[in-house]
């Protein structure tokens, strides 16, 4: 019997990822760039499953530029982030959550790549041990990185639609750690062997159900919701002879209720509302990144009226609103928008 050794999302980065870089020409080294994100979430995920012990579970004194507490934490995966992507040589600019204005390496050290991460995702059920996150999307830089390719990035590098992604992912801090990468070839998931200290395949391919059967919201804003999304939930829960009604899951972590829906099919939904015009959740490291990978699964991301991936932001840390998942769902939810504008 052929014993064959499992992928690692090493090898699988290394042999994939370097091959069609290379046979297109690109500029940079996008593996040693996904090495290193691979590398800030092992720290992570330690971290993560070590909080009550190494009590780094608890906030700090500061809010961050999104009026947030933040929390031990979050300061936690910002600096490990921070320090692996500018060492790798291979970052141009970086933006996070966490961090108010560009992040730039040394000019020696600059790349090619720019990335945008929030580096821990629903830390508000961190110190409850519920699935937490990191989030990434990969551009290239459109700067001129000058005749040594060493010029310092600029924020227009930052201010890319999610249309221009090359790559995007999330990591998960769960009962597993679980790593889901989406390229242009496609979405593929990796879980950590910590006995190994590798993440091996184990969802390849992941595709989205064209339909689902679950529906992902925060039910407690729905004094505030608009029309189009009031109809949305009321078909949701509605149930006849052609129908059963959804159900409803929602942990309050985008990356728990993204994942769920990209493994077994449904919507996730943050809307815009009375209360806040462009909803919650940030385009440039939480919808562009998170839409990009729906995508590429062959799912479908919108703000209602217009597809998150040709948003051209014009802030950081701009938010927009989001209906993402199965594509027969959030074509529903458009044509509603349609019919009610
Ligand atoms: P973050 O912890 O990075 O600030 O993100 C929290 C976000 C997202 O993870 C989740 O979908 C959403 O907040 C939940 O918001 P509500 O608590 O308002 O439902
Ligand atoms: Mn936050
Ligand atoms: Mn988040
Ligand atoms: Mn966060």
């Amino acid at each position: 019997m052929e014993v064959r050794p499992p992928l690692t999302l090493s090898s699988f980065i290394l042999f994939e990822e370097r091959r069609r870089a290379r046979a297109a020409g690109e500029k940079g080294d996008f593996c040693a760039l996904l090495a290193s994100i691979q590398s800030a979430c092992k720290i992570i995920s330690r971290a993560v499953h070590r909080a009550g012990v190494d009590e780094l579970h608890g906030a700090l004194e500061h809010v961050n530029i999104q009026g947030e507490v933040v929390k031990r934490l979050d300061v936690l995966s910002n600096d490990t982030l921070i320090h692996f992507l500018c060492n790798s040589g291979q970052l141009c600019v970086a933006t996070s959550e966490e961090t108010e204005d560009i992040i730039r390496p040394p000019d020696y050290l600059t790349g090619e790549f720019v990335v945008t991460f929030d580096p821990l995702d629903g830390s508000s059920n961190i110190d409850a041990g519920v699935n937490v996150g990191t989030i990434f999307g990969i551009y290239r830089r459109i700067s001129d990185s000058g005749p040594d390719g060493r010029q310092p990035g600029n924020i227009q590098d930052a201010l890319q639609p999610p249309k221009n992604l090359i790559a995007a992912g999330y990591t998960m801090y769960g009962a597993s750690t679980i790593l889901v990468l989406a390229t242009e070839q496609g979405v593929n998931g990796f879980t950590l062997d910590t006995g190994i200290g590798e993440f091996i395949m184990t969802h390849p391919e992941i595709k989205l159900p064209t339909r689902g059967k679950t529906y992902s919201i925060n039910e407690g804003n729905s004094a505030s919701w608009d029309k189009s999304t009031t109809e949305f939930i009321a078909y949701c829960k509605s149930e006849d002879e052609s129908k059963k009604c959804y159900s409803l899951r929602y942990i309050g972590t985008m990356v728990g209720d993204v994942h769920r829906t990209l493994c077994y099919g449904g919507i996730f939904m943050y809307p815009a509302d009375a209360r806040a015009k462009n909803g919650k959740l940030r385009l440039l490291y939480e919808c562009g990144p998170m839409g990009y990978i729906v995508e590429k699964a062959g799912g479908r991301a919108t703000t209602g009226k217009m597809q998150i991936r040709d948003i051209q932001p014009v802030e950081l840390h701009e938010r927009a609103p989001i209906f993402l998942g199965s594509k027969l769902d959030v074509e529903q939810v458009e044509a509603i928008y349609a019919k009610n504008s």
